[in-house]
């Protein structure tokens, strides 16, 4: 049976650093609430005109070099995003000429922090139905729809890019095994950006009441997501037989440090086996799962074969988990 495998990833953020004190200039905020709340210490932030695309060529650019591949080579480009540089043409269109992928095709996909987990699956369903190179993008330019005058909200959330590039196996040491994935839209009002849709159009009016930032109801996501994430991480686990241990890496969704708490304790990982880089990035939103998987391969902190287990949870709400043999990683 032909399988999607992940054989290269790759990621990129932003120069710019924003940390915790540097928020404590703009908004009534200090560093030891931050890190104790979220466990965030420090943010990038994209320069000024460095879009979703931009950042997501950059990753691409190391993808290629990294695995030898050639962008003409890509089949197609599948992008994760709720920042996409304009609600249309899709980010993957822009980012298919940026690279020349001349024989690529593609789209972007609305998951809010599950994207990567989305896109995954997508690009997987295409790589078992003919397709020989995928890139899957998890992609997010948050500063772009923050609104730094509200602390509860400007103070989460970070800007970055990763991708990785799906070919097919009929090797079972590799390869993704198995998705839960979910929506509730009935969590759309905890979560969501209000004006700029089809719903409410631009005006004046929505842009003096503030209405093209994120809005989030902390708290009531906060419940959903230490619930969700944890019962999704543990149920993939059961449902395909594998313990604990098992696991070499579980890269869960960098929301918030004690929701990733609450889903490592209730599945038993050990400190070691969980990828924490909240401090460093915040919440990339679609970006953080590839992020967080280029970590753990340049760090060395998996090898080819080794299990990998993806956990999300965001708005929507949408969430999920992904279960994984990493590899067989392509070198140039
Ligand atoms: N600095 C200082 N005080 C603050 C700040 C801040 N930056 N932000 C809020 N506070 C205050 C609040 O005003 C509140 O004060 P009050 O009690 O006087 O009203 C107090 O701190 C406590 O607020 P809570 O909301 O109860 O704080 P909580 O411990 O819940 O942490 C947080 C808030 C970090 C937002 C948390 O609720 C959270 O992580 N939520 C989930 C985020 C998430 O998972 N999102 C999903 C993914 S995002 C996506 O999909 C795009």
């Amino acid at each position: 049976m032909i399988n999607a495998a992940i054989t290269g990833v790759a990621s990129y953020v932003p120069e710019k650093v924003l940390t915790n004190f540097d928020l404590e200039k703009i908004v009534d905020t200090n560093d030891e609430w931050i890190v104790s709340r979220t466990g965030i210490r420090e943010r990038h932030i994209a320069a000024e005109g460095e879009a979703s695309s931009d950042m997501s060529v950059k990753a691409i650019e190391r993808l290629l070099e990294k695995t030898g591949v050639k962008a003409k080579e890509i089949d197609a480009i599948i992008v994760a995003t709720v920042t996409p540089d304009m609600l249309f043409p899709s980010t993957a269109a822009l980012i298919q000429e940026k690279i020349g992928a001349s024989k690529a095709w593609g789209y972007d996909l609305s998951g809010a922090c599950s994207g990567f987990l989305f896109a995954l699956k997508s690009g997987s369903a295409l790589v078992q139905t003919g397709h020989k190179k995928v890139i899957v993008v998890g992609v997010d330019t948050m500063s772009s729809i923050l609104d730094y005058t509200d602390r509860n909200t400007c103070i989460l959330f970070g800007d970055g890019a990763g991708a990785v590039l799906l070919e097919p196996t009929e090797d079972d040491r590799y390869g993704i095994i198995d998705n839960l994935l979910f929506v509730d839209g009935s969590g759309a009002d905890a979560l969501h950006m209000k004006a700029g849709g089809s719903r409410k159009p631009a005006t004046h009016a929505t842009v003096d009441a503030r209405e093209h930032y994120l809005f989030q109801d902390g708290r009531s996501v906060f419940k959903r997501a230490s619930l969700d994430m944890a019962k999704v991480s543990v149920d993939i686990l059961n449902k395909n037989n594998f313990k604990a241990e098992d696991v070499a890496i579980f890269i869960p969704h960098q929301a918030n440090k004690r929701i990733i708490d609450v889903a490592a304790r209730r599945a038993g990982f050990t400190d070691e086996q969980v990828l924490i880089n909240i401090d460093k990035y915040g919440n990339t939103t679609a970006g953080t799962l590839p992020l967080g998987l280029d970590e753990v391969v340049q760090e060395n902190r998996i090898k080819d074969g080794d299990l990998v287990l993806l956990a999300a949870f965001g708005a929507g709400y949408t969430w999920g988990s992904t279960l994984l043999r990493y590899g067989p990683t392509r070198k140039a």
